[in-house]
């Protein structure tokens, strides 16, 4: 109830508001069941003239044939219906109005529309349904809002403006063309699939100008496209500043000699002024026009006397998909060119009037195509949403409301071409545009060769013809960056003056105008300035490696000397010599040796963790085990040497090859454990110089490889320690002195090794360790076993019991001295062939004139027997 009272009393406005104007306007009608309304701005404009008294002239002006076409062509399409009885015995009539491209205008004339369905009204007419029309956004804005009153649904064909696809504030508006979102976005695809970066805009102060250039500028944002510049001009062409922003925005033009490509969002008559101006300037010519919706089908800009189409450049129109014209040429063909024969249309009648015989060619040069194909398009939708509504109802009787209409309108489903359309749930129709390329022809120009589609719902470029790629044509703000470089932005300019920055090292771009460079994968790297990335060489030491050879065959060789002296020493086992550098101790230190030997090996080629970690545990481990070989060693010679029988008889107590061995081993067991359980040494690589990368083992823990060489170290002072103690021993018992040297020859390669190993990068660094374990090993072995082996093999007569002994005893007596002795026990001492020395009185024994005599019945044990 409520809401027939609210549209009664906006009757009775109406009423009151269209009798005030109704004799001020023409408008074409044409009977039917059912009335649909046309707003089309036949005229272009309205000239206002205040008089003195205050009131005012309202004269539309700047007549516009296109749109009476368009009129026309949705009269064309409503008697095709009509005639063809697509609606069974239901006719389609129409009412069209002029809404003079303004919105005041419009909104007076609009109550026609409604007067019909108000009851109060005298003139009972036929109600309109629904109202095609509303070409422009600014226009069918206020009289969608109008219409809502009475939910009259309004299908635009022309207007584009987003807004429109809110339905919370536009319920009943609709439109058979897709909304400008998309066609800025159709813009930008073709400025991205050009390269042209640097564009400049021309727009309006208008509601469709202005959003569709706020959504070009956002597209383009996204694909890197700058405005170098953006000209507005006054939407209204009766502006008083019109004249002025023309002039400027040519001289904008023209100074921006670099900016080739030009956008345009204005109304067709603004681009005839500036094209005026602009081609009187040689600077002005020859550029690429992007020319919008609004004026790509609009040729008549162009004043073909004075100026041919290559003098602007080229234009690339953006249409709305192209209907089939051969219908409406027809029609125009057939159109009687009696002026009193259409009364009912007054526009057509005047024109016809003026134009005489020749307005059928008039008109029919005047033919949009998508203007066709959506004005059609929504005279099918709506018949379509009629024949929804009538199927199981008589309409002509039982009239739809538009609420009804409105709602079938959504659900309907129409066809055009073999196609099947339908509106989505903004009210809008998202299918294609069309892109145009405008040609010169002999006389006039044809701005409707399509040359490319541009498919909304996918966002793609379909090329009909290559013409649309201007590939010679740059238009950028900067030149372009090669592959190789990246672009850097300078301050206080766009973003797209730019410069180019080479790419730093290890970094590539591969295509021009990279935003950035991108790291190398790891293993690769490039120099300055690559496009590309180079495989990284892997760097180590190689097997094949001269260095590595020579240092694998001298440990080869160590090996093999230690097996020798190993089958030597077996084979002499119970040789004085062998004897007395304690058999047992010997094969374990010559298979420790083998063992370091061995370890060295582990040094060279590509490292991985579990080499690292053997070859620096296998070293440690086997080496220990060599010097406290020798230590037990060194010990047993000077206990053998020991004269002091009470100190001697407690060295003998301690005396234990084995647990002395054991607990060397045992310590450096746990300085090695505990390396390889808290931070074991793994494989690593690192980026050298020469952009190789090295592998490497790292030893994580330094501290404990240094451990595990320090001990190897005190063990070491240890042995010479106690070796120079009994240096001056015997030559046949001369361990000590080969000890000692030995020793010393460990001292210095391995107090070298620190700071060369320190020092020393690169895949050598293995190497240096290698040397060192080889020269140590070597001395060892070369110290400890070669003279013997010399004795063995060469000198037979020296490796008896009694040389020994007789060197022994000289030795004994040379440096402990017989003096206590009497002549004759020294004779017998020195006749007793086992005697090894003998020692003089001592505390131990404190007879006068005994001495010592001292029998070796073991290499280790010595027993003593008194002489007197
Ligand atoms: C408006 O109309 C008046 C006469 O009514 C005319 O003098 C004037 O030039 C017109 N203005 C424009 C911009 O067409
Ligand atoms: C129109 O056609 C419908 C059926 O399609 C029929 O019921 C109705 O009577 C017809 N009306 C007129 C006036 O012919
Ligand atoms: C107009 O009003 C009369 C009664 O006042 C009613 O009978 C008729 O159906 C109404 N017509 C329309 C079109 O609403
Ligand atoms: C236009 O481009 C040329 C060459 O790239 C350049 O020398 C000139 O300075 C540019 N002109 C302007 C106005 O930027
Ligand atoms: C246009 O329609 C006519 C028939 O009405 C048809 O013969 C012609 O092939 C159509 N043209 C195109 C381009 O589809
Ligand atoms: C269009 O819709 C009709 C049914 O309404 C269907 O038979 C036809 O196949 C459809 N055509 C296309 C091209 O989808
Ligand atoms: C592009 O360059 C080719 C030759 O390099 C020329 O033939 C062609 O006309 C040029 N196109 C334009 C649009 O300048
Ligand atoms: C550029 O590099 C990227 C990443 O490495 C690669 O996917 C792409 O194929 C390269 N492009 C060219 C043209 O080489």
């Amino acid at each position: 109830m409520d809401l027939m009272k609210h549209s009664f009393s906006f009757c009775i406005f109406f009423v009151v508001l269209s009798h005030h104007g109704t004799k001020s306007f023409e408008q074409a009608t044409a009977e039917g069941d059912i009335i649909i309304g046309g707003l089309f701005p036949i005229h272009e404009s309205v000239n206002v003239t205040v008089n003195y008294d205050g009131s005012e002239n309202q004269i539309c002006d700047r007549f516009s044939m296109a749109n009476l076409v368009q009129s026309l062509i949705m009269v064309q399409a409503l008697e095709e219906i009509n005639q063809k009885q697509e609606l069974g015995n239901l006719t389609l009539g129409y009412l069209i109005l002029d809404s003079c491209g303004d919105v005041t205008t419009s909104l007076r004339k609009i109550p026609s529309f409604m007067r019909g369905n108000c009851n109060t009204s005298a003139q009972q007419s036929s109600p309109v349904l629904a109202v095609i029309g509303g070409y422009y956004s600014e226009i069918a804005i206020a009289v969608t809002r109008l219409l809502n009153l009475e939910y009259i649904p309004e299908i635009s064909y022309g207007a584009t403006s987003g807004l429109l696809s809110d339905k919370t504030r536009f319920p009943s508006f609709m439109r058979t063309v897709p909304q400008d979102n998309h066609q800025a976005r159709a813009i930008s695809e073709i400025l991205d699939n050009n390269g042209w970066t640097w564009v400049g805009v021309l727009t309006t102060d208008g509601e469709y100008a202005r959003y569709i250039t706020e959504r070009l500028w956002y597209y383009t944002n996204q694909k890197g496209i700058c405005f170098a510049f953006t000209s507005v001009l006054p939407d209204n062409l009766n502006d008083y500043l019109l004249g002025k922003s023309i002039e400027s925005t040519v001289k904008t033009i023209i100074d921006n000699e670099n900016v080739s490509v030009i956008v345009s969002f204005a109304k067709p008559d603004h681009m005839m002024y500036i094209f005026q101006k602009l081609l009187n300037d040689p600077q002005g010519t020859r550029r690429i026009w992007l020319a919008s919706d609004i004026w790509s089908q609009s040729p008549e800009i162009l004043n073909t006397k004075k100026h041919t189409l290559s003098d602007i450049g080229t234009i690339i129109g953006i249409t709305f998909k192209s209907g089939n014209t051969t219908k409406l040429k027809r029609y125009l063909d057939d159109l009687d060119e009696n002026p009193s024969h259409h009364n009912n249309n007054p526009f057509l009648s005047t024109f016809l009037k003026q134009h005489g015989s020749t307005s059928s060619e008039k008109l029919k040069t005047m033919i949009y195509p998508s203007a066709v194909f959506s004005i059609e398009l929504a005279v099918k939708a709506i018949a379509q949403a009629v024949e929804d509504l009538c199927t199981d109802r008589d309409c002509k009787t039982k009239r739809p409301s538009p609420l009804e209409l409105r709602g079938a309108l959504w659900k309907a489903k129409f066809h055009m071409d073999g196609k099947n359309y339908s509106f989505d749930p903004h009210g809008d129709l998202n299918t294609e545009y069309d892109i145009v390329l405008w040609k010169q022809t002999s006389e006039s120009l044809d701005v409707n060769d399509i040359v490319a589609r541009y498919s909304i719902l996918q966002n793609s470029l379909t090329f009909i013809s290559q013409e649309t790629k201007h590939g010679n044509v740059t238009s950028r703000c900067t030149d372009s960056c090669q592959p190789g470089y990246s672009k850097t932005s300078v301050s206080g300019q766009p973003r797209c003056c730019y410069q180019c920055e080479p790419c730093a090292e290890n970094t590539f771009s591969n295509t021009t105008d990279s935003e950035k460079c991108n790291p190398c994968e790891k293993n690769y790297y490039s120099l300055k300035g690559s496009s590309k990335c180079l495989p990284r060489k892997i760097d180590f030491l190689k097997w094949d490696d001269v260095y590595l050879i020579v240092l694998l065959s001298f440990t080869s060789l160590g090996a093999v000397l230690t097996i020798v002296v190993g089958i030597i020493f077996l084979a002499h086992w119970n040789t004085p010599v062998v004897r007395s550098s304690v058999g047992p101790i010997s094969i374990i230190l010559l298979l420790s040796l083998m063992i370091t030997f061995t370890s060295v090996i582990l040094f060279g080629g590509p490292p991985n963790s579990y080499q690292c970690q053997a070859r620096q545990v296998v070293f440690g481990l086997s080496f220990t085990l060599c010097v406290s070989c020798i230590m037990v060693k060194s010990f047993k010679i000077v206990l053998a040497f020991e004269f002091d029988p009470v100190i001697q008889s407690v060295l003998k107590k301690l005396y234990k090859p084995y647990l002395i061995i054991a607990v060397c081993m045992a310590g450096q067991v746990v300085i090695v454990t505990t390396w390889l359980i808290h931070s074991p040494p793994t494989a690593d690589s690192e980026i050298t110089q020469n952009n190789m990368k090295l592998m490497f083992c790292n030893e994580k823990l330094i501290p404990a490889f240094g451990a595990m060489l320090v001990y190897i170290g005190l063990l070491a002072l240890i042995c010479f320690g106690v070796a120079f103690k009994g240096r001056k021993l015997p030559d046949c018992y001369n361990d000590a002195k080969f000890i000692t040297f030995a020793m010393l020859i460990y001292f210095i390669s391995w107090i070298m090794f620190g700071p060369v190993y320190v020092n020393v990068t690169g895949k050598y660094i293995p190497a240096v360790e290698m040397v060192v374990i080889l020269i140590s090993a070597y001395g060892i072995l070369f110290c400890q076993f070669f003279t013997k082996c010399y004795i063995i093999l060469c000198k037979k007569e020296a490796n008896t019991e009694k040389s020994f002994r007789r060197d022994i005893r000289n030795y004994s007596m040379d440096h402990k001295g017989i003096d206590g002795l009497t002549g004759s026990q020294e004779d017998a001492c020195k006749a007793t062939t086992d005697c090894l020395y003998i020692h003089p009185f001592s505390s131990a024994y404190p007879h006068q004139g005994c001495g010592v005599c001292y029998y070796r019945v073991h290499p280790v044990q010595v027993t003593t027997q008194m002489q007197c």
